[in-house]
């Protein structure tokens, strides 16, 4: 037995009945190639190895036990990718993300309970929250080109190959029907290791606030950020310079990226702007809050509305999470602990004031993205109200929206912690539960189900 690729080896051969076993466990295609002298090959069948094997009865082996026997690399397009019909990654920017018109909330006064401090340390029952007006640029324009290179990147977004062992790809730990988070507080790496935290929703970064990636805001662009989780040791532990070389011997990639950029040849650059498009090709505003926006609370419950009331004005969520992405352009404190075990932004700007601050996430599809926060510590979104309603840490760097106390006269950092007083909503039961609902009517059911995002291999 012979093989370009890897070392297959026959393990069982019971007349004529081979089963060939494989390093690869990627699920690829192989053409089975026999001869009696070594120089004429002729193709028998080609297979799709299923979990690193296949097996293959060879009826002509009982006439010459004198066959040699190769394998053949027949990972063509045609045979690796599911066969569907041809579609545009083309999206509008929906409507609701533009807002032309500055929308400001105000909350009743009377509507029980606790209170907002707001930056100046006040607690008020009333607040005001004036949201930006957001005209992004249309994240894709017509332009077949476009499409081309964000159909490379899906196929690259669901390629194991990118990872050093062929075990990993971006989509075991963003995966489409978490509306591209993981299900586990912190994702399973690459040789059995844990990600440092918890996976990330990758929708809408067409428009990513400011324009800064990962919890800590360590990148500033996309281009650049979808090519560290494959060198990330912990992720997909792969070489960044082999790259380029290791895609190339796969038959298929030739034709993609000649189609995305008219040349055969791989680099690191065109690998990540096929990934790159791809995932400014995930636009995500089909959810019942974006239909409000046009027909109004009607199809709201009253547990709904009342929650957006709540998060839009007294429970003062807004502030950071604001419409339409629920996120925000600077990262902070929230005040998860006092101690902060991960330094967040402080680990790579190193200013003190940075520490415990992580990037403001948005919260579209967040009732798919569970469990929560950079170290994934709460599971529901009901913790993490009840961490909001009352566990709000006095950490050092502490947003100042959470803190309760007079600025001027006691600056924050100058109070012992245990004299730091942070906000308490106090919110009823009923108050926590329409937060929550409010919250899960910002799930885009269409995305997790849209198949230009989908796994496109042959499995
Ligand atoms: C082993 C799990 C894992 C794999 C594989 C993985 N990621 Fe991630 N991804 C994460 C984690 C964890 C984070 C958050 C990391 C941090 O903040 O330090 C993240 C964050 C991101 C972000 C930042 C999102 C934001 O809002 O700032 C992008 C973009 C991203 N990943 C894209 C990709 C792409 C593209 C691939 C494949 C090339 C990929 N990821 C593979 C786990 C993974
Ligand atoms: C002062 C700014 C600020 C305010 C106000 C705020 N948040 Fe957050 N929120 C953050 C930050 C920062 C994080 C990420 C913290 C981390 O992981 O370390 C976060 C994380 C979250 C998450 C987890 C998202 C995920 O993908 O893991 C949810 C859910 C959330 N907030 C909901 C709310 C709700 C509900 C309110 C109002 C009760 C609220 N937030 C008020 C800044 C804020």
């Amino acid at each position: 037995m012979i093989a370009p690729m890897g070392y297959p080896e026959i393990q069982a051969e019971v007349r004529g009945r081979m089963t060939v076993k494989l390093e690869d466990e990627t699920a690829g295609f192989w053409t089975l190639q026999r001869s009696e002298d070594m120089q004429n090959w002729q193709s028998i069948r080609t297979m799709q190895a299923k979990g690193g094997a296949f097996s293959y009865v060879d009826p002509a082996k009982n006439k010459s036990p004198n066959f040699f026997y190769r394998l053949v690399n027949s990972n063509s397009l045609a045979n690796v990718l599911v066969k569907e019909d041809p579609f545009s990654f083309q999206s509008a920017v929906p409507t609701s993300f533009i807002q032309r018109e500055s929308v400001v909330f105000t909350t009743p006064a009377s509507s029980g309970g606790g209170g907002w401090a707001g930056n100046n340390g006040v607690i008020s029952d009333s607040v005001t929250i004036r949201q930006e007006v957001f005209a992004p640029e249309a994240p894709i324009r017509p332009d077949t080109v476009r499409d081309h290179k964000a159909f490379l990147g899906r196929v690259l977004f669901y390629d194991k190959r990118l990872s050093a062992d062929n075990s990993m790809s971006c989509a075991s730990c963003h995966k489409q029907e978490k509306a591209f988070a993981d299900d586990k507080a912190l994702s399973d790496g690459i040789h059995g290791q844990k990600t440092a935290r918890n996976s990330m929703p990758l929708a809408n970064m067409a428009f990513a606030a400011d324009g800064k990636f990962f919890w800590d805001m360590r990148e500033s662009s996309l281009r650049d950020t979808v090519l560290r989780p494959i060198e990330n040791s912990l992720e997909m532990g792969m070489d960044l310079k082999q790259l380029p070389e290791k895609l190339s011997q796969q038959p298929y990639y030739a034709e993609l990226f000649e189609t995305a950029f008219g040349t055969p040849e791989i680099t690191e650059d065109t690998i990540s702007e096929g990934l790159s498009t791809f995932l400014n090709s995930m636009v995500s505003g089909t959810t019942k809050f974006d239909r409000a926006q046009f027909i109004g609370r009607r199809h709201f419950s009253a547990l709904e509305r009342l929650g957006e009331t709540l998060f839009m004005g007294k429970a003062g969520c807004a502030q950071c999470h604001s419409a339409p992405f629920f996120d925000n352009t600077s990262a902070t404190n929230n005040g998860l602990d006092i101690i902060a075990e991960d330094d967040g932004m402080a680990s790579h700007t190193k200013k003190e004031a940075d520490r415990g601050f992580f990037k403001t996430p948005t919260l579209r599809n967040v009732a798919l993205t569970g469990p929560y926060m950079h170290d994934g510590r709460f599971k529901t979104l009901d913790d993490v109200v009840d961490f909001y309603n009352k566990k709000i840490q006095p950490h050092d760097e502490l947003d100042p929206a959470f803190r309760v106390s007079d600025t001027e006269k006691t600056p924050w950092a100058a109070t012992n912690v245990k004299q730091r007083e942070t906000v308490q909503l106090d919110l009823s039961k009923q108050e926590r539960e329409a937060l929550v609902a409010f919250m899960e009517t910002l799930t885009d059911h269409k995305l997790i189900q849209d198949k230009r995002f989908s796994d496109p291999f042959k499995r």
